[in-house]
């Protein structure tokens, strides 16, 4: 044998000469749950470790992250029943839960980004990404809802904009509506392929956020399909995207390979709530080691080609890099 393989794996300091790739808290992106109220932090029971806060708490939370070198959250607000309607209409009240917790980040914390939500479902009365009329989800009319709500939270103070509601023309609209509004420097990372996942459930679950009838399958993509994505990604960068997105991540490691193949910019992966919660659930059944498995799978989504990831692991990687 003149070629053995394992002469490159015989030391640590031999393999981590050649490791390939490696994670930076650079990387990350937090998500955060706000709800309303004081003093509040409430756990969410399908996601050990992770909490909703209330404005006032978050900010102890978000400044023992800013500790430990996490530098970007894409906060989620979880709006109470009674201010949920057809149109969405609290999301661009800018008094509302969202718009007031973006301001007191950015005031709190001035040298941190934020990436904000832009979907109807967390404030619709019926759980879907758009209106809902005679149960189909109707496009063009979501999208000026879409422009309201983005156009909120950068009046607010977001940094960049996150549209994860997969309507046609919506990042276009968007970027339309910000720039008309003198917010040229407010980025948009489009959520480019997003699929119609089991894997949303603990999230679902943590913002009361399900769809009260049928799935999201006339919007979001089929699990079956990657050139699929590819047409989403052309579609995204023309109609003005800073960044490209992929989500969930785990199932679809070869979509974001193939974006990151295709694409000049960067590709942001949503390791999302279901593949947090089930390395969390074998963990606590001592079926796996949590450390080294978050690791494993955080390694692989950027082995993939993800430059950016949004994970709810991002705090324990934190504290794991500092010990
Ligand atoms: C909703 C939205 C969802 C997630 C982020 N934004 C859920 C959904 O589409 O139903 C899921 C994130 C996660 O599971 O961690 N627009």
């Amino acid at each position: 044998m003149n070629r053995r393989p394992r002469r490159n794996r015989q030391s640590e300091v031999i393999r981590n000469m050649v490791q390939e790739t490696s994670l930076s808290l650079n990387d990350f992106i937090f998500p955060l749950f706000i709800i309303e109220g004081q003093n509040q932090r409430i756990d969410v029971a399908s996601m050990p470790g992770i909490a909703r806060y209330s404005i006032d708490k978050l900010q102890d939370e978000i400044a023992s992250c800013v500790d430990l070198g996490i530098k970007t959250f894409a906060p989620f607000p979880s709006i109470p029943e009674p201010l949920k309607d057809k149109y969405a209409t609290e999301s661009h009240n800018p008094d509302g839960l969202f718009p007031r917790a973006i301001r007191e980040i950015k005031k709190n914390f001035p040298e941190v980004v934020l990436m904000t939500d832009v979907a109807m479902d967390p404030y619709s009365s019926d759980g879907h990404d758009g209106i809902v009329e005679n149960d189909e989800i109707i496009n063009d009319e979501t999208l000026e809802v879409l422009g309201k709500m983005a156009l909120t939270q950068a009046q607010a103070g977001a940094d960049i904009i996150g549209p994860s509601d997969m309507m046609d023309g919506r990042v276009g609209h968007i970027r339309k509506v910000l720039d008309e509004n003198g917010f040229t420097k407010v980025g948009i990372m489009a959520y480019t392929a997003k699929y119609a996942s089991a894997f949303y459930g603990p999230f679902r679950d943590a913002l009361d956020s399900a769809p009260k009838k049928g799935d999201k399958k006339t919007y979001q993509m089929n699990p079956a399909n990657s050139r699929e994505a590819l047409i989403e990604a052309e579609l995204d960068t023309a109609e003005g995207a800073d960044f490209l997105m992929v989500k969930p991540a785990l199932a679809y490691l070869d979509v974001i390979k193939m974006l990151r193949d295709s694409s000049h910019l960067p590709i942001a992966a949503y390791n999302v709530s279901g593949e947090y919660a089930m390395v969390k659930a074998a963990a606590q059944n001592g079926w796996l080691d949590a450390e080294k498995g978050m690791l494993e799978i955080l390694l692989s989504i950027k082995r993939a080609g993800a430059d950016v990831i949004l994970s709810y692991f991002a705090k324990e990687f934190a504290q794991y890099l500092k010990k």
